[in-house]
Order: structure tokens, then sequence, then C-alpha cells
């Protein structure tokens, strides 16, 4: 199983009324997931400011829109060098520049990505490998609901490519910048849809049923928490943390689009992007989530991978995901990550 880590004693202690009022949310859904359940924790968590990120390389997929637009932005406001990474130019070098305003840091920069191909990804990685010498966090943000079922040109599913393939090669070829950059982080994210699913690593590409998005999007999310598991340990004494998180439910253009009568009926309470992101930006900055590696986030805290237990995958499974990601992927392990270790 993957390291959840020891948490230190320096780890400010939290009353027990309020992990139980936590923790109540939690499973309630609707009351965690919504806009309440962020405001309510947030009055719990440690009034300390975040640290200072300056001299810190950021990487964010994604942030030219929704959440990842939020995380980058805040991420800028703590002093970090950002690179956006968005697959259109206009859009992207919008956001860019509306970061760089909004957080008086001039340090952000556009690079140009299409997460589900697998050229565009080692292009960016290629660019980004000349440009900067350490990468301290890549957020493994940018993220699809697809309605209909559709390849890519390298002949995989696009939620699929986007969500899993893409994000998986691209933290393979960053390794060597994050290990130069250590201790550093990568926080892949996910969504709370996945707790209703299990992998099927028979049918990763979801060729044998009728396409249903909202459960293929889930899979690729419950994929994403595996293998951020598996990440972790494979980098576990490298000094690369590595963590998955869920934003809840939050009021952007992708949920609006992808879940147009889920958006109709939840829209007031809805989280904002910022609310979205504050995790993503607490995973990035914050010292605790330095303590351990392969964890499930949200609202700054660990959260259970598993609520139901048909959800559960098998170690074999785990495997089967990790090797069909490099086949799909193409990623030369023996060139970047080392091999699991115990801990
Ligand atoms: N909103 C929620 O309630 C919610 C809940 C759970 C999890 N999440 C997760 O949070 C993440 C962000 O979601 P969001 O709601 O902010 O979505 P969004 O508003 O649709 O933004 C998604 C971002 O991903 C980018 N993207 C999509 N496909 C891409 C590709 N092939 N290559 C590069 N970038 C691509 C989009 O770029 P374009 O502008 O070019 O399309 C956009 O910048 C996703 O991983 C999502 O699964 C969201």
């Amino acid at each position: 199983m993957p390291p959840t880590g020891a948490r230190t004693p320096s780890e400010p202690p939290q009353p027990t009324a309020c992990r139980t009022l936590d923790t109540v949310l939690d499973r309630s859904v609707i009351g965690g997931y919504t806009a309440l359940g962020y405001r309510v924790r947030r009055r719990m968590w440690s009034p300390s400011a975040l640290p200072r990120l300056d001299g810190r390389v950021v990487v964010v997929t994604g942030a030219n829109a929704g959440i990842g637009l939020a995380a980058a932005e805040g991420l800028a406001r703590l002093g970090a060098t950002v690179w956006v990474a968005a697959r259109d130019p206009d859009r992207g070098e919008r956001a860019r520049t509306a970061i760089a305003e909004r957080s008086g840091n001039p340090d952000v920069h556009l690079g140009l990505c299409d997460l589900s191909r697998l050229d565009s990804v080692r292009a960016f990685a290629a660019e980004l490998t000349a440009a900067t010498p350490r990468v301290d966090a890549l957020v493994n943000n940018a993220g699809v609901l697809p309605s209909r079922r559709e390849t890519t040109p390298d002949g995989i599913e696009l939620a699929l490519a986007t969500n899993v393939v893409g994000p998986f090669l691209l933290t393979g070829l960053l390794v060597p910048l994050l290990e130069r950059a250590a201790p550093s982080r990568v926080i892949n994210v996910s969504s709370g849809g996945m707790y209703a699913r299990r992998i099927r690593v028979d049918d990763l590409q979801s060729e044998r049923d009728a396409f249903d998005g909202a459960s293929v999007y889930a899979r690729t999310k419950r994929a994403e928490v595996i293998l951020t598991e598996m990440w972790a340990q494979r980098l576990a004494g490298t000094g690369v943390v590595v963590h998955s998180m869920h934003p809840g439910w939050v009021e952007t253009a992708g949920i609006q689009a992808s879940l147009p009568r889920f958006h109709r009926v939840m829209a007031p309470l809805l989280r904002t992007p910022e609310e979205g992101a504050d995790t993503i930006v607490w995973l990035t900055a914050a010292d605790e989530p330095l303590r351990s590696t392969g964890g499930f986030w949200h609202d700054r805290r660990e959260r259970p991978t598993h609520l139901l237990p048909w959800t559960q995958e098998t170690p074999q499974e785990r495997e089967q995901l990790w090797a069909r990601c490099v086949a799909l992927s193409g990623l030369d392990l023996a060139a970047s990550p080392p091999e699991p270790t115990d801990r």
C-alpha cells in the first residue's frame, strides 16, 4: 500500500470537535463539497500565512481557466515563478497577462501544451527543460469530461488521454527537474466523483459499453489517485512528494458545459474557483504536505481514497494500470524515475 507518511509532532493539533465536524461534512457530500463546507472549514485552519514562494518554479496545467487559473494566480501572489500551461495561445496569453497584472508578479510565463497529445506534452517538457533547471511543483490540473467517445491522434480515448496519460507522461518527463528542486511536489487534481467508481483496467479505453461521459471521467479520476500513490512509491527517497486532491464542487465554465443539469441545480451552492483552488495552493506552498507522500486531500486534510468497498482495486490492477500508462505514453522509465522503494 502507498506510504501515507508519518506526521511530525510539530503539526498543529486540531480539536476533536473540529475534526468530527469536518468528517461529518465530508461524508454528507453536499455539506462538504459545496461552498458551505469550505467556509466552515476555513474557520478551523491556522491563521498563519502560507510561506512565500519567491525563487520557486511552479507549473500549472489548464491554467487559463477555472480552478487552474485561480491556482496559478494564488501561487503568483506568493511570489512563485509560474508557468501557465495552456493549449490555446490566445487563451493562454490572456491568462498569463491577467495573472501577472492581478498578482503584481511579472514572473509568469506561458507554455503551450495540449495534454491530450503526446507530442505536445513532450515538446512542452523539452521547452521547460531548456528554460529552467528546476521545477518545485507540478500541478496536473487540466481535465475534461467528454459527452461522447472521441480518440486523439495517438489513438487514446480523450478523457483518458487528457486526464491520465498526458499528465503521466508530463510527470515522468519532469522528474529530473523536480528532483533537482527537492523537496518538491506533484499535485494531481482529481474529483470526488471518483469515490463512486472502480478502475476498469480491462477497458481503459472505454470501448466495451455505451459511452457514459460522467462514468468514464470518474474512472479517469480514480486512475489519477491510484497513479499518485504509485508515483509516490516510485519517488520515495528522492525528495519529490506526490499528492492528489479534489476541489469540491466549483463554479467553472467546465462544470457548466459538461454537467449542465447539475450546474443548474447546484449553482447557488458552488464554490468560487479560488475556494476550489485553495487546497492546490496549500499543497504547493505549505510545509505539512512535505511530511508525507501519496495522500488524497480535500480542504487541507487528508481523506480516504475509498468509501465504498466495491471500488477497491487489486494490486494486480494497479500494476496493470501503471504498465498501460507506460505503454500508451511511451514514457521511458529507465530515463526518468527510479524503481519503487519500500518505506
Ligand atoms: N469544477 C468542479 O466542480 C470540479 C470538481 C471536481 C474536479 N474538478 C477538476 O478540476 C480540474 C479543473 O476543472 P475546471 O472545473 O476548472 O475545468 P474548466 O473550467 O473546464 O478548465 C479546464 C482547464 O483544462 C484545460 N484543458 C482541457 N483539456 C486540455 C488539454 N487537452 N490540454 C491542455 N489543457 C486542457 C482547459 O483549457 P481550454 O480553455 O483550452 O479548454 C482549461 O484551462 C479538472 O481536472 C477537473 O476534473 C473540477
